[in-house]
Order: C-alpha cells, then sequence, then structure tokens
C-alpha cells in the first residue's frame, strides 16, 4: 500500500510541475493593440505567462527585421520566448511544440492577421492558415497548417 502510493505520487509529479510554472514570453506590441491583448490571453490560458511591451510603430517594424522576421512574415505583435521569435497569432500549442523540438531556427511566425487565429475573433470562423518556422537563413517552411472552419 505505502509503496503503490509513491509510485502514485511520483508519477503525477511532472504533470504538477508543468501546471505550477507558467513559461514567460515577452510580447513587443503598439499601444491599443486588441488583438494583441487577445493573443495575451489565449498564452495565459495555455501555460504562458506573457508581459506585454509598448513600442511605436516604425520601432516595432526595426525591431521585427532586427530579430530575424523577413518582411513578408510581419504581424502585429513580435514575442520572444526562450530565445526563439513569435510573429502574430501563433497558436500556443505551436509554441509549445517549438519549445520541446527546439529546432536550429529564429522561431515561428503567422504573417499577416488571419481570421480566427488565436486573439483574431471565433475559431468556428476560422479561415485557412499556415504557421511558418523561419529559418536561420530567412527561409521559411511550413510548420503546421489549420483549415478554414
Ligand atoms: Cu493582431
Ligand atoms: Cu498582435
Amino acid at each position: 500500500m505505502k509503496l503503490s502510493l509513491t509510485v502514485l505520487v511520483l508519477a503525477a509529479l511532472p504533470a504538477m510541475q508543468a501546471l505550477a510554472q507558467s513559461t514567460p514570453i515577452e510580447v513587443y506590441k503598439t499601444n491599443g493593440c486588441g488583438c494583441c491583448l487577445s493573443w495575451m490571453d489565449h498564452l495565459k490560458e495555455n501555460g504562458f505567462a506573457p508581459s506585454g511591451e509598448d513600442m511605436f510603430g516604425g520601432l516595432l517594424v526595426r525591431f521585427k527585421l532586427d530579430k530575424g522576421v523577413p518582411q513578408r512574415m510581419i504581424s502585429c505583435h513580435t514575442a520572444i520566448v526562450d530565445g526563439f521569435v513569435i510573429e502574430g497569432h501563433v497558436p500556443a500549442s505551436d509554441v509549445q511544440r517549438l519549445l520541446e523540438e527546439r529546432p536550429d531556427a529564429i522561431g515561428l511566425a503567422v504573417p499577416g492577421m488571419p481570421y480566427g487565429s488565436p486573439g483574431m475573433g471565433p475559431e468556428e470562423e476560422r479561415e485557412a492558415y499556415d504557421v511558418f518556422l523561419i529559418r536561420k537563413d530567412g527561409s521559411t517552411e511550413v510548420f503546421s497548417s489549420y483549415s478554414s472552419n
């Protein structure tokens, strides 16, 4: 009896730790960007601890390019998590997968602001969009795809 309880507690530990620790993520955005705040809420609900940093538009664009986001991948906000760059309304599950797989890459991007992506309106009315992996040479490839609903 004593042994099986110990086994149970040990088995539950990783899950408990995952719940207790939220992954910090810094979100660079413009002041008054509502969809940026909605995306941060989506992160909060999915195990992240986002903090927002407001920048002026021109400086934010320069920041994106400096961080290695190609111009064609640009969206509203740019986030930094554990050394990776997250551009736009990337679903939290893709960010989690990135942090697990840790590819040799700059990060992820959802260019533009697709309707129904996290923070961009109801998922039931989602338009199709792709999440791109940004390689260090500036090339991109599809990381995951979401069909329209
Ligand atoms: Cu947005
Ligand atoms: Cu945004």
